[in-house]
Parts: structure tokens; sequence; C-alpha cells
């Protein structure tokens, strides 16, 4: 089989996590490196949270490469509200483990990567995008080895943090600009499909039982994601809790958006998505309210050149087919 090559760009992040779980199990993923990104919680933690779990599934073989530790242009704004202080909500490692970690930064490792390889590589980006902006940056010539862009975020119609805004588009507006822009093929797994893309608390009870190192994992994080327990639980919410809304969690509680693992899913099983596209998208930088709002211009009001619409929205998914995929990804390590 001829395997899809990729580097996982992440900010793990109870999502990253499982996405990585599911990454890890695919059979036609060729992960030649991972990436660290400041998102939900820090640098320092989305690094040792990516180094331990790749240990633990038995993917120690896979090099990491930190990255940035703010976005391009503004201070950092995180989601330990939602994941934790460490970003997996508490959950533990026996040890922490610095063996694959590379020296040099991502936006280096990338590049070596990419400028090596025959074939075109696929980024899947799980976090703010800052690496790649920093890659185009400094080295605009890999642009042409870069098969596309998955990239986890955008919406149309919904948002999270805010109405309109999603997570990994806010944190690094300007830095989501510079990407779009960049004449890379780009796919935006959204977080309105991601959204449906979710398990239930009923689904998810079966994974306590189904042994192995990646159900462990999953039972520890994946209950009350999103801090819908946090005050029962008495949770450690770091420095973003005051942006917690007991309210908002409750209404949320019992179905769990599977956002990054969906967006590996579009990559390793393409069948049970549809995507529509391309269309011309941009990103308010400077709202009063909107800030990081994408605006993405379905109905062509612009009516863009073909060459100028630099967008793909994967529109739909095949929620049963994903959670049974899940599962199978998760029974894989047992
Ligand atoms: O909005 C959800 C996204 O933001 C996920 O990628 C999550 O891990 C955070 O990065
Ligand atoms: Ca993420």
């Amino acid at each position: 089989m001829n395997k899809i090559p990729v580097i996982i760009d992440v900010d793990t992040g109870i999502d990253d996590a499982m996405a990585l779980v599911m990454a890890c199990a695919a059979d036609n993923l060729d992960i030649l490196g991972v990436t660290t990104v400041s998102g939900n919680v820090g640098l320092e933690h989305t690094t040792r949270n990516t180094l331990n779990i790749l240990d633990l599934l038995g993917r120690g073989d896979i090099p990491v490469a930190a990255g940035a530790a703010a976005p391009i242009a503004r201070k950092a704004f995180k989601a330990s509200f939602v994941h934790g202080a460490n970003g997996l909500r508490g959950y533990d490692f026996k040890e922490n483990v610095t063996y694959a970690l590379k020296k040099e930064p991502a936006w280096d490792f990338m590049r070596d990567i990419l400028m090596d390889r025959k074939e075109k590589v696929t980024i899947i980006a799980l976090g703010p995008v800052t690496n790649l902006a920093l890659l185009f940056e400094k080295y605009p010539e890999v642009k042409p080895h870069i098969e596309r862009i998955v990239f986890m975020g955008a919406s149309y119609h919904t948002g999270n943090p805010g109405p309109v805004q999603t997570f990994n588009v806010l944190v690094d507006p300007e830095g989501f600009r510079e990407v779009i822009h960049s004449g890379v093929p780009f796919y935006a797994v959204p977080l309105d499909t991601t959204k449906k893309s979710y398990i239930t608390d009923e689904e998810a009870e079966p994974i306590g039982q189904m042994g192995g190192p990646a159900a462990e994992l999953v039972k520890g994080i994946l209950l009350g994601y999103g801090g819908k327990n946090a005050q029962e639980e008495n949770l450690e919410l770091g420095e973003d809790e005051e942006h917690h809304n007991p309210k908002r969690a409750a209404r949320n509680a019992g179905k769990n958006s599977l956002h990054d693992p969906a967006t590996v899913a579009f990559v390793t099983n393409p069948e049970l998505f549809t995507v529509a596209g391309p269309y011309y998208c941009d990103v308010e930088c400077k709202g009063e309210l909107t800030d990081g709002w994408t605006l993405i211009d379905m109905e062509d009001w612009y009516c863009k050149d073909e060459e100028e619409k630099n967008f793909f929205f994967v529109d739909s998914v095949d929620r049963k087919g994903f959670v049974q995929l899940f599962y199978d990804a998760i029974r894989h390590f047992a």
C-alpha cells in the first residue's frame, strides 16, 4: 500500500492526544514527524504531552520538534479551562521522556523533511498555524513540496471560543492569514463539521474495557472533556480559569466533540466525509467583536478568479462510521 507521508503539527491537548492515537493506528499514514506549538496550553506542556503519548503508543521512533511558544503578532490565548492545567486534565505519565525530541525548531525540521523527499508531504495542522507561518516566512521554497494542509478549525455557522471564532484561528489570526494566502492547497475540517464528529458519553463507555495503553489514555482524558465536571472534580483549570463557563459546559455535556481526531480521519478515511469548495477565505484580524472570524465566501460575493479561491471546506461527516474508526484505532493498541 502507498502510504500518505504526513507531518502532524499539534498543541496537545485532549483531542490532539486522541488524534495521535488515530494517526498512529492508521496503516495508510507514514508519519515523518510531529511538531508542537503553543495553543491549548503552553509549548512546554504540548511538547511534553506529545513525547509522552508517542512513547506510550510505542511510537517513540517518530521524531518530535518543538516550535513557536507564542503567536506571530500577539500574546498567547490558551484553553486550559477546557483541557486542564497540563493539557490532559491532569492525566499523568509514569515518567517524562525526551529521547525523540530534536534539537532544531519545528520550522527547520519541517524544511529538512520537505526538501529531502521526492514525493509531496501532507501537513495535518491541529493547532494554531504559527509554525507554518514561520516556515513559509523563513523557507518559502518548501511550498511546492507540500501536497496540502489539512487544518482543524475555521467555521461558517458556529464558534468556540466565541460565537463566530474558532480557537486555532483566534489564537493566531495573523499567522492564519499568511498560511491561507500562501498558495498551498488548504483544506479546513471546520468546527461546523467537527462539532458533529462527537462521541456520546454512552458510546465512550466501552472504551474503558478495550484494554491497552490507548484505551487507558482515552478513558483518562475523555471523561469530562470540556471542563463539564470541573467543579465536581476540583480540576485545576490553570491560568485561563476565568473563561470557564459552567452553564455552557453543562449544555454541551454528554457529547464529546472529537475535533482533531476527525481531522486525522479526513486524511485516512476520506470516504466518511464530503468536501465543498474551493471558496475564497480571509480572516478578521482586528474586529472589535469578530476578531479571528473566518470570512468564507460561499456565495461568491467577490466573484474571485478560480486561482484566488484558497479554501476547501469539509462539510459533512458520517458520524457512526467515524466513531467506529475511533474504536478501531483504540483497539489497535490492545
Ligand atoms: O476548537 C478545537 C481545536 O482547538 C482543537 O484543535 C483543540 O485541540 C484546539 O487546538
Ligand atoms: Ca488541537
